[in-house]
């Protein structure tokens, strides 16, 4: 997983820009502050001060809180109550301020974000992102904005909403915040060694992101190019025979029939994950010539023992997995095929079924874990062959679907049952697409 750390002092644009970033990379945006805020909250409506350290940390057992996404935005809930605009008040920002400077608090919190960075490509912002919960991210950006700036921001922005507050309360607010969380022993904000440091100050909020987005694009660059020489070591072998499939597609789809639907539809960049229902191990042929884009995919060990058939699944880019083991290697090469972009094909029914109604048939939640840890989204498909009985010359209808964006599915700390809630939603898009094109 990429993680993209940017910490910095309240009021330098973190939030902006990393929102920002994260919808054009595709990954998800983590407010760690909003976590703070929070746990000040509780404390604040449980009546404990701000001086009372030993209350602080006797209440800290009962915070209860969960972070969700919900279209793609980050949601604070607080005992099941969506708290996420009332953590946003002057008061609660001094509460957050005082909570994190509590080493037991911090402790608290410490596995909730490391966890959201293992299994997302992240960008979170903070204070102690690039020193202690991400220290080998990717990339990291120190923020900063001289105090009268942010003061000057922070006005401005309250004025807008229709809150009037003065210049130089504001600003002696920034600071005092700043002192607290600079000036504390534990997690201090600071610069990590190999940060980038982008100072805003004189920079409006579009150059700040350009700015930002300009270290990320370099600094993901040089790895994607360390990566990439890997890669194209990996591909070389099958690529030459993926090709001449591409340039022979058309006889190929003539000689089995193949009709596709819905061309439309194909996603044309990121990561992607297309699901079909399964009935021949020659689905991966009908999709590979429906789609522009080079499929990789998943194919069980065995079928690398037939000679021939094992050559040409290379070719057209399959890895092996061992089904039924619980196949590590597996799981983490698809992982990263979707984190360097590439086309994932899976059958979430994991084996094939002849004969019988997709239907009828039950699914595996494999597909679920692996839209919730890669992020990617999914491209529903339908293969329809008549009476479920694949044969090779037997007419079959590939109907591409509309993809289902990572968003869509609301995965919140994942698990068993989020995975199955998944599964079940891609393959219910798959089994709609069943009727399409029968009237034409
Ligand atoms: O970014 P923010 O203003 O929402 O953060 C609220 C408080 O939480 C801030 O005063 C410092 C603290 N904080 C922290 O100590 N470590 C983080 N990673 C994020 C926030």
């Amino acid at each position: 997983m990429i993680g993209i750390a940017i910490d910095g002092p309240s009021g330098a644009g973190k939030s902006t820009i990393a929102r920002a970033l994260a919808k054009e990379l595709g990954y998800i945006y983590v407010d760690t502050g909003a976590i703070y805020r929070t746990v000040g909250l509780y404390m604040y409506r449980v009546g404990v001060s701000t001086e009372d350290t030993a209350g602080i940390e006797k209440n800290l057992p009962d915070v209860q809180f969960e972070l969700k996404y919900e279209n793609g935005e980050q949601k604070m809930y607080l005992c099941g109550e969506d708290v996420s605009d009332k953590i946003r008040t002057p008061i609660i920002a001094k509460y957050a301020s005082v909570v994190s400077a509590v080493p037991s608090v911090r402790a608290f919190l410490l596995e909730t974000q490391k966890k959201l960075a293992r299994e997302n490509n992240v960008i979170m912002d903070g204070r102690d992102i690039g020193t202690v919960i991400l220290p080998s991210a990717e990339v990291k950006i120190f923020l900063t904005a001289s105090a009268e700036s942010r003061a000057d921001r922070r006005v401005k922005q309250l004025a807008e909403k229709g809150e009037i507050v003065g210049y130089e309360e504001t600003l002696a607010a920034i600071r005092e915040r700043d002192e607290r969380d600079s000036g504390r022993d534990v997690a201090p904000l600071k610069a990590a060694e190999d940060a980038v440091l982008l100072d805003t100050s004189a920079l409006t909020l579009e150059e700040s992101v350009a700015a930002a987005k300009k270290i990320v694009e370099d600094r993901l660059g040089e790895k994607k190019t360390q990566k990439q020489s890997v890669k194209n070591k990996d591909k070389n072998h099958s690529g030459l025979y993926y090709w001449l499939l591409k340039y022979v597609a058309p006889f190929v789809r003539r000689l089995m029939c193949v009709h596709t639907y819905g061309t439309d539809n194909e996603k044309n960049e990121g990561p992607l994950i297309i699901c079909a229902n399964h009935t021949a191990i020659f689905d991966v042929l009908s999709l590979a010539v429906s789609f522009k884009r080079q499929l990789r995919y998943l194919a069980k060990k065995e079928l690398f023992k037939i000679p021939l058939l094992s050559q040409l699944i290379s070719a057209l880019g399959a890895y092996s997995v061992d089904r039924g083991a619980n196949d590590v290697g597996a799981i983490k090469k698809t992982l990263s095929l979707l984190q360097n972009g590439e086309v994932v094909a899976m059958f979430p029914q994991g084996t094939r079924y002849r004969g019988v109604d997709p239907a009828e048939t039950p699914v595996k939640n494999g597909v679920g874990m692996m839209v919730y840890r890669s992020h990617a989204d999914v491209q529903p498909v339908f293969i329809r062959v008549k009476g479920y009985k694949y044969r090779f010359l037997r007419r079959k209808d590939v109907i591409i679907g509309e993809p289902i964006r990572y968003e869509e599915f609301g995965f919140t700390n994942g698990g068993k049952e989020e995975y199955e809630r998944a599964a079940k939603l891609v393959f219910d898009r798959i089994l709609a697409l069943r009727n399409e094109g029968l009237d034409k």
